[in-house]
């Protein structure tokens, strides 16, 4: 874990957000905001709420069609560009050498910026066999100032191995859906052993689910928390980089709410293979520590090798 950033949020309350050092040497905040399936001038507003609250990194992608309302965002804060991360995406329909070259620019220039934090390649989309051109386009993005790192999202193993015998950069994060119900436990550590971070996309379960589950509640009442309260501290736990979505103010501030407590540092007696549906779902909260009934409070990986 590197260093990390500290606000003052409406002139009383002092938000922490740590920041994790990424292969290139770059450090990205550990918590930040993404603005999937949300309108342009709704992300210029949400964005806008979230810089207030404290957030620094923000994700967006060309797919979301956003970019410019979330550039607005950026601009009306005043805030330094310095202090500011920000990640978008090039479309499945962007890929190949050159025209991710253009995307590349077609982002910067809807988001307002002259260079991006992170880029990263959204799908992998094998069958189009152009997911290595594209990422040599992105070496070269890199290698010219344009964007500071390079990544991809939902890279499997196999695609991830690819790029990196094939290519000369390592993708300093991949960004996944992973969340309780889908611990995504192989590809974490096939990240952990090529110094990839994991990015949690879908950390709260797009709020479905997940946050009804009953165990969840009693874990989160024993900490005086809220259901999502929890499950963000149980993704910092485990060393993810976390970008929980919200349009809505009090879950803005609710969610990067979750440095002032701890979950319980013990190693889970076992683990969730990453089970999304059916009845198995209530396993991931016994493996927190909860099978012994309400008030039992839950444990994020503990150990070394879950960081
Ligand atoms: N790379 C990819 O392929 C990919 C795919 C999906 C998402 N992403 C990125 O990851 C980000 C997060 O994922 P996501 O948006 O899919 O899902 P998410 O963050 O897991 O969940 C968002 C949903 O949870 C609700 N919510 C947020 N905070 C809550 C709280 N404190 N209590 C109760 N409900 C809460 C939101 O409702 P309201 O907004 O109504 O408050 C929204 O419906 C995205 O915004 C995007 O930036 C990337």
């Amino acid at each position: 874990m590197g260093s990390a950033h500290t606000i003052q949020r409406g002139g009383t309350v002092t938000v922490t957000v740590p920041k994790v050092d990424l292969i290139d040497g770059a450090a990205m905040p550990q918590l930040g905001f993404g603005v999937f399936q949300v309108g342009d001038d709704e992300a210029e507003r949400a964005v806008a709420t979230a810089l207030e609250n404290g957030y620094r990194s923000i994700d967006t992608a060309s797919a979301y069609g956003n970019e410019e309302g979330v550039g607005r965002a950026l601009r009306a804060s005043g805030l330094p560009r310095d202090e500011l991360f920000v990640t978008t995406k090039l479309w499945n329909s962007e890929q190949g050498h050159d025209n991710a070259l253009r995307a590349c620019e077609a982002s910067l220039s809807r988001l307002g910026l002259d260079r991006l934090d992170l880029y990263l390649i959204h799908w992998p989309m094998p069958g189009r066999g152009l997911y290595l051109e594209t990422w040599r386009a992105l070496e070269k993005l890199k290698a010219d100032g344009r964007v500071r790192s390079i990544g991809v999202s939902n890279f499997t193993v196999e695609a991830l191995r690819r790029v990196i015998d094939e290519a000369d950069v390592v993708p300093a994060v991949n960004q996944i859906e992973l969340h309780p119900y889908f611990q995504q436990d192989g590809l974490r550590a096939f990240h952990r052993d090529h110094g990839i971070h994991t990015e949690a996309w879908a950390p709260l379960g797009q709020g479905h689910g997940l946050l009804d589950d009953p165990a969840l509640a009693r874990i989160a009442e024993a900490h005086g928390r809220t259901p999502a309260q929890i499950v963000l501290r149980w993704h910092l736990d485990i060393g993810d980089i976390v970008i929980p979505k919200s349009v809505t103010p009090s879950r803005i501030a609710e969610n990067i709410d979750v440095f002032g407590f701890e979950l319980p540092r013990r190693r889970p007696p076992h683990r969730d293979p990453g089970i999304r549906h059916g009845s198995s779902r209530s396993v991931t909260f016994r493996a927190w520590g909860t099978s012994g009934g309400a008030g039992r409070v839950p444990a994020g990986c503990a150990s070394r090798r879950c960081r």
